[in-house]
């Protein structure tokens, strides 16, 4: 259908400016909304524009959006941060480390809570979150990948927690993913030593879902967004709050909540 097919600009679009200064480009397409990293030429390295310019996405995003689709343009995911954020010029009209540091440790939190605004939403129950990833992931690009809820990556993906090297913690709500995901022992391998992780060993721990060759990434993408969008909307936004919930409960806990979402779903379809 034409409607269907028509690009619609998503509201964070609608500040130019701000849209420009984030390097990040985003589009919704009906219940797809795709948000590019659009730095190619500087890796798609992020500034603190970008991880508000993700929060703002995240705050304007259309209510029918089911499926968020995170990429690179270029030929890596993201180089991470800006390295120009640790000069004390930093990059111009956008701070740095040195403008930071001088707000006190409860201004730092502040500023750091904004930028994991960014991150967080990418949870959201109401959407499934996907990081499309080719070449570099590093510190706050890996962050990236990780906060999405499924990660698709091409065969020369490298994935790197660079923070530790550079001084600094991973702080874009990286840390519980990669734990979950790949376990205590394994995260602690990977964050202290800041070594890279190729496709092989990212499908072998968990952190990604699917390899694929460079070439078949858009149509491996694709295919999933396909899947995702085949089930009941409202029911899968329950169930992935109940496996979101299912960690932190009990057996008992989990089936109690099993049974209230049950409930609410056979009222709206049968009541
Ligand atoms: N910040 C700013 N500019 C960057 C960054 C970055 N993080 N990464 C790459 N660039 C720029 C390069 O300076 C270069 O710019 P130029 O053409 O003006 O000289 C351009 O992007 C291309 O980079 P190359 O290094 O030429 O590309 P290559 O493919 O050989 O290497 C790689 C890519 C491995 C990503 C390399 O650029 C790199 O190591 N970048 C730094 C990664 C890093 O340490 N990030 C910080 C992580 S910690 C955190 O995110 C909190």
């Amino acid at each position: 259908m034409a409607e269907a097919q028509a690009r619609q600009r998503g509201g964070y679009t609608d500040d130019g400016s701000a849209m420009a200064e984030s390097g990040v480009r985003f589009e919704v397409d009906g219940e797809i909304a795709t948000i590019t990293l659009d730095r190619p030429e500087k890796r798609n390295a992020m500034t603190f524009a970008t991880w508000s310019g993700l929060a703002r996405i995240g705050e304007s995003l259309p209510e029918q959006v089911r499926v968020v689709v995170v990429k690179g343009e270029g030929p890596s995911f993201s180089a991470g941060i800006d390295l120009h954020m640790f000069t004390s010029d930093g990059v111009p009209g956008q701070g740095s480390f040195s403008s930071a540091a001088k707000s006190g440790e409860a201004g730092i939190e502040q500023r750091v809570r904004q930028f994991q605004a960014g991150f967080l939403w990418l949870r959201r129950p109401e959407i499934v979150s996907i990081a499309v990833v080719r070449g570099h992931a590093i510190g706050a690009g890996f962050q990236l990948a990780l906060a999405c809820d499924l990660r698709i990556v091409a065969e020369d993906v490298s994935f790197c927690m660079k923070e530790p090297a550079l001084g600094l913690v991973p702080d874009l709500t990286g840390t519980k993913p990669l734990v979950d995901l790949v376990g205590l022992a394994k995260a602690i391998d990977i964050c202290l030593t800041a070594r890279t992780v190729h496709a092989d060993e990212a499908m072998r721990i968990g952190l990604a879902e699917k390899v694929v060759a460079g070439g078949d990434l858009d149509q491996a993408v694709q295919d999933k967004v396909a899947e995702l969008l085949s089930t009941n909307r409202e029911a899968a936004i329950a169930t992935k709050r109940l496996l979101q919930g299912a960690q932190a409960r009990t057996l008992e806990e989990q089936s109690a909540a099993e049974r209230s979402e049950q409930a609410a779903r056979i009222k709206a379809l049968f009541g």
